[in-house]
């Protein structure tokens, strides 16, 4: 795969940026999705932010993908709070309880495929991709945050990236949406999408709401 994952690189500061993003949008006690759970890296962090009064979901279609994702809630006593569905996150909507619908706080989309020696086969795809942010973006509360990273470097990632930059120009308009490129970008970088779903409290500039403070880094 070609221009994915440099480990301590653009990747991880995409992905780290994500989640400070996301962390504006979450209170103790809330409602979060983690769209794809991988290794569990968003869901833990989902986890630890909602606290123990809160609640996350976190789909994976991939079992490796789930047991690694267990395993780490395990290890960071935070299991309590999660619920693991393996499903793809296009069944987002049927997976959530009552108190949950219209009230989540953040969704997370880390697209693509598992890291960590995860089949490379097994892909994120643009039609299950389009049909998880509508439910998602239906789902959330106002003020409630969507991140979306894409990859551009391995096949068909280009094309999912193409509709979700589609799905964002055309059903959210009167969302607070940024796109973060990292530094030098390429046409195979990895993007990242945010939006602030509309809530009459939320005032100032997409980028004002959506990128933390640089003290944060
Ligand atoms: C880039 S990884 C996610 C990484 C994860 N956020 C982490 O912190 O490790 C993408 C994941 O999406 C999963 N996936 C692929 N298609 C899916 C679908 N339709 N629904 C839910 N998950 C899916 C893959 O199995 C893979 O684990």
């Amino acid at each position: 795969m070609v221009g994915r994952r440099v480990v301590g690189g653009w990747a991880v500061n995409l992905l780290r940026l994500a989640q400070c993003a996301v962390a504006r949008g979450l209170t103790p006690g809330c409602w979060a999705v983690d769209a794809t759970a991988g290794r569990g890296s968003d869901t833990c962090f989902l986890a630890h932010a909602v606290g123990t009064a809160g609640r996350v979901i976190a789909f994976d279609v991939q079992a490796e993908a789930l047991t690694s994702t267990r395993e780490r809630l395990e290890r960071e006593s935070v299991l309590d709070r999660v619920h693991l569905v393996h499903a793809s996150h296009a069944c987002l909507s049927e997976h959530l309880p009552d108190p949950a619908r219209g009230r989540l706080a953040a969704v997370m989309f880390n697209l693509g495929y598992l890291p960590k020696g995860g089949s490379p086969s097994v892909i994120t795809r643009p039609e299950s991709t389009v049909q998880a942010l509508e439910q998602a973006c239906a789902q959330l509360q106002p003020g409630g945050v969507l991140s979306v990273v894409s990859y551009r470097g391995h096949s068909g990632g280009a094309e999912e990236d193409a509709a979700v930059a589609h799905f964002f120009a055309s059903r959210l308009h009167s969302w607070l949406t940024h796109l973060h490129h990292p530094h030098a970008p390429t046409t195979t970088t990895p993007v990242l999408r945010l939006a602030i779903a509309p809530a009459s409290a939320v005032q100032g500039s997409p980028h004002d709401l959506l990128l933390p403070r640089p003290s944060a880094f």
